[in-house]
């Protein structure tokens, strides 16, 4: 049994079966326990990877999307650049390397940054400390705390995933919620709460009708987030950029899952050894945005994304500096870092379709890259 599963389990038998949010919420960022709280979870060696440590080419892209952002908002003298659950930092150095040159009408993109982080991880902020060393940052825990009078340029990559989710499944009484309770043998179970929820109330977003056994899903932190840097792009001016796992249309499922050494286990098997993430409704997320009166771009897949961006020049360019080199090995790491960033079978793990990226501005003239 995990440290925090005993404090999970203390909980429900004092205070009855727990909401799956709260328990998502936990099992992520228990001030202790934790999954995000003490461990570096990406590589080989850790969980699972993600788009920036695949390739130096992601960060990069990204880089060139926020030069170009920035440069079509009119090149302000001071922009804040935040990037939400940023990891290793990888992405930011990458892109920051690849902006170097970019100047605007009054000073170069780098002059103009004020470089900003939302981490929960101790962990990773002292990584992502190291990985823009050069630059000097500052950390948040929520967005309340960011400058509130300069334009932003906003940016997250699988970080929408991580935040809570509340489940709901239609039975035949109607929409029960979905907590986790103990059972006879003393573990954590997955269960329907007995509150009938009327289906008016979760419906949010646009959601469409359903059938008996559906689930949908909801997060109020998510909508909570999204609202809030719309919030801030609407009076400061700006544009935000969010790239994750997701769907386009409104389909009823349960995308609930817990990653373990680059395997799926159960959500309640290791609470906070696990990472819990559940899929992005990209559809939602848009009427959302709507709603905020943003200008919204895409979503469009991940590979049409990259590859607007100029990803397959890229890759072209790396490729021939490995050959020059007689660097056979590392030209072939190109090759299938690009398959995998831009392709279309998921089913490979490749990363193109499943992948979607937003981005949304409070500016409808400006032409966002890559959608
Ligand atoms: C799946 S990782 C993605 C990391 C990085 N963007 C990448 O692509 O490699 C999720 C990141 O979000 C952070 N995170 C999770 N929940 C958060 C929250 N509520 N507030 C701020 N950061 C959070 C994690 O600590 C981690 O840095």
């Amino acid at each position: 049994m995990t440290p925090l599963e005993k404090i999970i389990i203390e909980d429900i038998r004092a205070n009855g079966p727990m909401r799956l949010d709260r328990y998502m919420g936990l099992c992520l960022g228990h001030p202790e326990h934790g999954y995000y709280m003490r461990r570096d979870p990406f590589g080989r060696a850790g969980d699972f990877t993600t788009a920036p440590e695949i390739s130096q080419m992601f960060g990069e892209m990204m880089g060139v999307w926020l030069a170009d952002s920035w440069l079509k908002m009119g090149s302000p003298e001071c922009v804040i650049l935040l990037e939400c659950g940023a990891g290793r930092g990888t992405l930011m150095a990458d892109a920051l390397r690849a902006t170097k040159n970019v100047r605007g009408k009054h000073q170069t993109f780098h002059e103009a940054i004020d470089l900003h982080f939302l981490e929960i991880s101790p962990t990773l902020r002292q990584m992502q400390e190291k990985a823009v060393s050069d630059f000097g940052a500052t950390w948040h825990a929520d967005l309340e705390s960011l400058p509130n009078d300069l334009p932003v340029l906003i940016i997250g990559n699988e970080f929408l995933d991580a935040l809570p989710v509340r489940q709901m499944v239609l039975g035949e009484t109607g929409w029960a919620e979905k907590h986790i309770n103990i059972n006879e043998n003393d573990t954590l179970c997955l269960v329907n709460g007995e509150a009938q929820i009327e289906a008016k109330k979760l419906i949010v977003n646009g959601l469409l009708p359903y059938k008996l056994g559906d689930h949908i899903e909801v997060s109020p932190e998510l909508n909570l987030t999204v609202s809030k840097i719309a919030k801030i792009i609407s009076k400061q001016r700006g544009s935000c950029l969010l790239l994750d796992y997701g769907f386009n249309q409104n389909i009823a499922g349960d995308t609930l899952q817990a990653v373990m050494n680059h395997s799926y286990c159960s959500v309640t098997d290791s609470p906070g050894e696990a990472d819990l993430t559940a899929h992005v409704n990209f559809s939602a997320l848009t009427n959302l945005l709507m709603e905020e009166k943003m200008t919204v771009h895409g979503p469009v897949s991940q590979g049409d994304f990259l590859n607007r961006l100029g990803i397959g020049l890229r890759a072209e360019k790396l490729t021939q500096t490995a050959l020059g080199s007689q660097n056979q090995k590392q030209a072939e790491d190109i090759r299938l870092a690009l398959k995998r960033l831009t392709g279309q079978n998921t089913k490979a793990g490749e990363m193109g379709n499943l992948f979607k990226a937003i981005a949304f501005s409070n500016d409808p003239n400006i032409d966002l890259a890559g959608f």
